[in-house]
């Protein structure tokens, strides 16, 4: 059976790009394929963080997967750094990332352009302990927005350089998997920048936590142009904030782009964004109440964050022993 690894980042609150792009398809793979979902908190430090701060939004993002449909008795959700054989195995995988790869990686050029008292080791390292994440589970599948697939390609040469030099088909070469019609959410204030946690306005994005009232203003204030929804996708594809708020309204609902113009177009934005804010409020409003529903009880998240860690452990741990002796390392026989 193929093996699901996926994750998101503790930082800020998740919002439409996560979930559209990663999270909601997330829960349907769980009745076809193992799934192990981590939150990544090591990767959140590699930009400064608050360590109160930290360990609630670790629970708070266990609580979005949870609320977005995740079953932790089906999958298994844990913290990254509960499970110590992710931190063991970028050493390993360390000593096969080219370092002309990993500095042509957007992320860390995004973060380094930003600031450069980020360029860092950590930073620097990030895509390599994302791709230990994944191997230490021999994972085979792994559901990811757009702008993962540049990792996901690292992932895959670190991969396939390990079975290489030790003459192994040990670690799978796993695939991205990119679903649906939102892969990549833009912002809603300029539609050719990514739609993004660290964007300093909050009317850029909607978060998962935003209440009807927010998603409805920054809907209303999302920039658009002032022609009326083409007839098109040809037409949609040189108007970028249009086709974004299109994309989201086809992935809302479960449309495909083309019928969503068939049926709206000629409409002027204004009542679109009315639909597409009932649309949203229709989708995330439950999801919403049950991350709060589940917040109240931190205790309970907590216990499924160490019973996941424990499966996650027993697995990772296994496949730690065998990379060691496949590498010659001490393992303890
Ligand atoms: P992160 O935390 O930035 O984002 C989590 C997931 O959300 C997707 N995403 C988007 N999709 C569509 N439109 C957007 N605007 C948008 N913004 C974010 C991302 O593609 C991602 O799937 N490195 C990862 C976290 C990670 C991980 C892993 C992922 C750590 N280890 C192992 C997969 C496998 C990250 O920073 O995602």
């Amino acid at each position: 059976m193929s093996r699901i690894l996926s994750g998101m980042q503790p930082t800020g609150n998740l919002h439409l790009g996560n979930y559209l792009g990663a999270l909601k398809n997330w829960a349907g793979m769980q009745y076809s394929h193992e799934c192990f979902y981590c939150v990544a908190d090591l990767h959140a430090i590699t930009v400064p963080q608050d360590p109160q701060k930290l360990r609630q939004a670790v629970r708070e993002t266990a609580a979005a997967y949870i609320a977005a449909g995740i079953d932790t008795k089906k999958s298994t959700l844990f913290a990254q750094s509960a499970v110590p054989a992710h931190a063991e195995l970028i050493w390993v995988l360390a000593t096969f990332a080219p370092l002309g790869c990993l500095i042509l990686m957007t992320q860390f050029k995004d973060k380094t352009a930003k600031s450069r008292d980020l360029e860092l080791l950590g930073l620097y390292a990030y895509p390599v302990l994302m791709a230990a994440d994944i191997l230490i589970y021999k994972a085979t599948h792994v559901p990811v927005g757009e702008d993962q697939k540049q990792h996901l390609e690292l992932t895959r040469d670190v991969a396939g350089a390990f079975n290489r030099q030790y003459s192994v088909e040990y670690f799978p070469l796993p695939e991205p998997v990119i679903l649906g019609e939102a892969a990549r959410v833009m912002s809603l204030r300029d539609g050719t920048k990514k739609m993004s946690k660290s964007d300093e306005s909050d009317y850029s994005r909607i978060n998962l936590t935003d209440d009807a009232d927010a998603i409805a203003l920054k809907f209303r204030k999302a920039r658009t142009d002032a022609a009326p929804l083409p007839h098109t996708l040809k037409e949609l594809e040189t108007r970028p904030e249009a086709d974004n708020l299109v994309t989201i309204y086809a992935a809302l609902a479960d449309q495909a782009r083309k019928d969503v113009l068939t049926a709206h177009s000629g409409s002027q934005f204004s009542g679109f964004k009315k639909e597409l804010t009932d649309l949203a409020v229709s989708r995330l409003a439950p999801i919403t109440e049950k991350m709060r529903h589940l917040l109240q009880d931190p205790t309970e998240i907590d216990r499924i964050l160490v019973r996941g860690a424990d499966t996650a452990n027993a697995l990772a741990g296994q496949h730690m022993r065998e990379i060691k002796d496949i590498v010659g390392l001490w393992s303890g026989k």
